[in-house]
């Protein structure tokens, strides 16, 4: 299979945990957006959901697909969310944010009983910490909060968009890719990271998957959190 047909699989079998009457965290990135479309279609053939999207792209995607959609406003409780992961390790500790809704991403998945992730092979670690780190930053504090985590001994490099320009998020901030290396404990330098004035979130996700459903070329393992 090629990777594609992995995150495409992945997807596919996520709509299993999907049921009439759910309120359903829609993630973002391209193994999202495959179940985000497949979501579509059971919506189109008579699913009673609604979802609440995890970034604006993920917004415009599921109102062209007709998925009728709600928000915080309106509901503070998720049943189930499916959305992607750049990295987990065996305790299902995430490494989130290649796409840069991190924010977003991880107060829907806050919000959210059953939350899923979809994953190709390249996605399963023995340690956390090849991908970068994503930290989202309020503009003001940029410098500040890039000599903190410097001096956490992480090389750390400004997001950048296709233009060159500094990358914006949906919340109007920017983004430090933090490279620390491997991560012993994500839970140590989560709230490390959330403690410094400035940063907005990280995409450390740390205790919040329940399920990753890891494709390879041996078809779709479930992977559940160890007790
Ligand atoms: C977006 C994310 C994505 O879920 C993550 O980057 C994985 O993306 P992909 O499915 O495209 O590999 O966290 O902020």
């Amino acid at each position: 299979m090629t990777l594609d047909e992995q995150k495409q699989a992945a997807a596919r079998e996520s709509l299993r945990f999907l049921r009439d009457g759910m309120v359903v965290g829609l993630g973002t990135g391209s193994t999202a957006t495959y179940a985000v479309r497949l979501i579509g279609e059971r919506v189109r053939a008579g699913l009673k959901i609604r979802g609440i999207p995890s970034s604006i792209q993920t917004q415009q995607l599921a109102q062209e697909l007709g998925i009728p959609l709600t928000n915080f406003d309106e509901c503070q409780q998720i049943d189930l969310s499916i959305d992607g992961a750049d990295e987990f390790d065996p305790q299902l500790h995430l490494i989130k944010g290649g796409g840069g809704a991190m924010l977003r991403e991880k107060i829907v998945a806050s919000a959210t009983e059953k939350f899923v992730i979809v994953a190709d092979s390249t996605k399963q670690v023995a340690m956390l910490g090849k991908f970068p780190v994503p930290v989202e930053v309020i503009p003001f504090a940029q410098a500040l909060v890039a000599k903190e985590i410097a001096a956490l001994g992480a090389s750390v490099k400004m997001r950048l968009d296709k233009s060159g320009n500094k990358y914006v998020t949906d919340e109007k901030n920017h983004i430090l890719d933090c490279t620390f290396g491997k991560i012993p404990d994500p839970v140590a330098l989560s709230a490390q990271l959330k403690s410094i004035p400035g940063i907005v979130e990280h995409g450390l996700f740390v205790d919040m998957a329940d399920v990753v459903l890891l494709a390879t070329d041996a078809g779709v393992q479930e992977i559940r959190k160890p007790k």
